[in-house]
C-alpha cells in the first residue's frame, strides 16, 4: 500500500482525479472503475473540469461503477445510475452504452451479478479502480465480514451504514436495505486501486485498514493484498495513524 497524506479534500481530489487523468492520457480506451458517495465527487468535478479544457477525453474510456442500490431503477433519484448521470456522466464526453452500474432493477440479481463480473472481464478487466470508505470500513457495499474474495453479488447493509447514508434520503422516503456490489475479490482484480478518504469520521477505518490485521471484520483491509494500492488521505483521516 501507498499511503499518500494530503493537507485537506480538495488536494485530496486533485491527487486523485490525476491518476485518472494520466491513465486516460496513456491508454485512450481505459477501463475505470467508479464509486458513489460524497467523497468522490470533488474528484468528478476535476475531471469535468480537465474534459472541458480538452485535457483529457473519455470517448473511449468504459466504466464499471462499484454498487448499486437493489429495487431502484436507474431513473431513480436516490439510485446510484443517476447520482453517477448527475455527477459525472452528463458532463463529459463518455458514451452512455460505456457507462456500467449493477442494475438495481433485475428481475434476476444473481443472474446479474454474474453477467457483470463477465462483462468487466470482455471489456479487459478494469485498469483502475476508484474508492471510497464507509467508516466501517466497508468498500463498495462488502460490509463488515464480506468474504475477502467474494465476487459481484448481493449483499444486505449494515444498520450502521443505512443510518450513514439516510442523509441523501428525504424523512419519509423509502431507503433500500439490500445492494448489488463488485466483490472484494473483483475489486482486487483491478490493476490499480484508489481509495480516497478525507475528515476525520474516517480516521478509525483508516487506521484498521492500514495498521489492522487483514480481516474480514474491516473489508478494506483486503488492500493490503494489492500490488498497487494508493491510498490517498487528508490529515484528518490520517490522524490516527
Ligand atoms: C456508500 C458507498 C461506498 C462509499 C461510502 C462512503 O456506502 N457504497 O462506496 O465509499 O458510501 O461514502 P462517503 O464518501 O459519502 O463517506
Amino acid at each position: 500500500m501507498q499511503i499518500v497524506i494530503l493537507k485537506d479534500a480538495t488536494e485530496v481530489a486533485q491527487y486523485g482525479a490525476n491518476i485518472f487523468i494520466e491513465q486516460i492520457k496513456n491508454k485512450a480506451n481505459s477501463v475505470i472503475g467508479l464509486a458513489t458517495g460524497s467523497t468522490p465527487v470533488a474528484l468528478y468535478q476535476e475531471l469535468i473540469k480537465k474534459n472541458q479544457q480538452d485535457e483529457v477525453s473519455f470517448a473511449e474510456v468504459s466504466s464499471f461503477n462499484l454498487d448499486e442500490y437493489l429495487g431502484l431503477k436507474g431513473e431513480h433519484p436516490q439510485s446510484y445510475r443517476h447520482f453517477m448521470t448527475e455527477q459525472l456522466f452528463n458532463h463529459i464526453n463518455i458514451v452512455n452504452s460505456n457507462t456500467h452500474v449493477p442494475p438495481g432493477d433485475a428481475v434476476n440479481p444473481v443472474l446479474a451479478c454474474n453477467e457483470y463480473e463477465e462483462k468487466i472481464v470482455q471489456a479487459g478487466g478494469i485498469d483502475v479502480q476508484l474508492l471510497g470508505i464507509g467508516r466501517n470500513g466497508h468498500i463498495g457495499f462488502n460490509e463488515p465480514s464480506s468474504g475477502l474474495t467474494s465476487r459481484t453479488r448481493v449483499k444486505t447493509l449494515t444498520q450502521a451504514t443505512i443510518d450513514d447514508n439516510a442523509r441523501f434520503f428525504a424523512e419519509d422516503e423509502y431507503q433500500p436495505h439490500l445492494s448489488i456490489t463488485m466483490g472484494i475479490g473483483t475489486i482486487l482484480d483491478s490493476n490499480k486501486v484508489v481509495l480516497l478518504a478525507t475528515g476525520e469520521g474516517k480516521a478509525d477505518a483508516i487506521k484498521d485498514m492500514v495498521e489492522g490485521p487483514l480481516a474480514a471484520i474491516c473489508p478494506a483491509s483486503a488492500l493490503q493484498l494489492h500490488r498497487d494500492a494508493v491510498i490517498v488521505i487528508d490529515e484528518a483521516a490520517a490522524s490516527k495513524l
